[in-house]
């Protein structure tokens, strides 16, 4: 399923802005439903990916929990209808009103990511009269083959409770009275395309349930994180990364006791092929040794290139030129404010379109004020 932009109507809507196609993003959450079936899976959408309002809505209504990483996204959750009991919440710095907040609303479930926090959390819990239901993330060593910002299972990472702590985490956990310790979690990082990462995290968690029932301690949750990766270059002709493979990655190599189920913390996959970042082609500069086309959008509206050397897709959607090179940049005041470099493309002229593709995820929540810059609007396929 290829994108197809609306050019009239593009035409009269104030660039930037995010473009997102739903019909995209219905297939995709359709897929994602139907192959998570296949084995009983539980998906929470990874809201850090994206909180566009409308996404949101498609997202709630195609039966998503929803996964948090602050009181700000569980708050988020709660306004846009989802269930508390389908609302997890992970973190490795909580602060005392995001834990009151997760407590009060009465969440699925907190990630606990050190034992103090845990301690906390049993505090908070106990002035409340309640018991908080938590997972343990663990921090599993695993390193994903993917960029060094957004690896995040390796020992030198900030993220969970080290292998050498969980033992006494789990202790901890039982002698506190507010805390129910009710699985593990895991998140080994994210844009993975090589399953075999997903496998050898499987191992990882396979020695750590053997582990929990030698041990007489009861997981009736085994929550995988999320990670799995879009391909950047061919939004159009792979629009749908392969959930099949994904999911049969972990059902083939789970070892999983009765009554133990498997939550997986999707963000990037589900939103990152609906949303296109349409700019307006200010200025064509030409050098003497290369050309630029300065573009309306900036590193503010989206970070990724310049913050992890990310490839998006770039597009004349204008014209039908023969092509030339071009570095795109934007208009904010730093070098690093480039999209790309001898990017070929129809030959480019003031007002031209330009789609910054596969930019549904990561794009729209990081965008800041940066040079006191607007932040771009949302405009949809329907
Ligand atoms: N679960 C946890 C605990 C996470 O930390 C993350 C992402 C996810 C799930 C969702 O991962 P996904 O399925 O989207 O890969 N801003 C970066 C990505 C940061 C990911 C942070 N954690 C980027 O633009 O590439």
């Amino acid at each position: 399923m290829a994108t197809r932009f609306p050019l009239e109507r593009f035409a009269q809507v104030e660039t930037p802005f995010y473009y997102y196609d739903l019909d995209v993003l219905r297939l995709t959450l359709d897929t994602v439903v139907r192959e998570a079936a296949k084995h009983d899976f539980v998906v929470h959408y990874a809201v850090k990916a994206n909180a566009n309002p409308r996404l949101l809505n498609e997202i709630r209504q195609a039966g998503l929990g929803i996964d948090c990483v602050s009181g700000g996204e569980v708050r988020c959750a709660l306004e846009h209808g989802f269930d508390a009991k389908k609302i997890v919440f992970a973190g490795v710095g909580k602060s005392d009103w995001e834990i009151d907040l997760a407590l009060d609303a009465d969440i699925e479930c907190l990630n606990v990511e050190s034992i103090p926090e845990m301690e906390v959390i049993n505090e908070r819990a106990m002035a409340k009269g309640r018991v908080a239901d938590i997972c343990l993330r663990v921090n599993p060593n695993v390193d994903a083959h993917t960029h060094q910002y957004i690896t995040t299972g390796m020992e030198e990472n900030k993220f969970g409770i080290g292998l050498w702590e969980v033992e006494a985490a789990c202790r901890r956990a039982e002698e506190l009275p507010c805390i129910n310790l009710v699985g593990f979690h895991f998140h080994i990082g994210s844009q993975i395309t090589d399953m075999s990462a997903f496998q050898v995290l499987c191992t990882r968690v396979n020695e750590l349930l053997r582990w929990a029932e030698e041990h007489k301690i009861n997981l009736s949750v085994v929550n995988v994180g999320g990670g799995l990766g879009v391909d950047y270059e061919h939004p159009d002709e792979m629009p749908l990364p392969d959930f099949a493979d994904y999911f049969s990655t972990f059902a083939r190599h789970l070892e999983l006791r009765s009554g133990q189920q498997v939550h997986f913390e999707l963000g990037r996959s589900i939103v990152a092929q609906c949303g296109s970042l349409v700019t307006k082609v200010l200025y064509v500069k030409k050098g003497q040794k290369k050309q630029f086309a300065v573009v309306d959008a900036g590193m503010n509206d989206l970070i990724r290139p310049a913050l992890y050397h990310a490839y998006h897709k770039i597009e004349n959607i204008s014209s039908a030129l023969p092509v030339e090179k071009y570095d795109v940049v934007g208009p904010v005041c730093e070098s690093s404010d480039c999209f790309g470099k001898e990017i070929q493309l129809p030959a480019v002229s003031r007002g031209d379109l330009i789609a910054l593709r596969s930019a549904g995820a990561y794009g729209e929540t990081m965008a800041s004020r940066y040079n006191l810059r607007k932040f771009a609007q949302g405009v949809y396929s329907d």
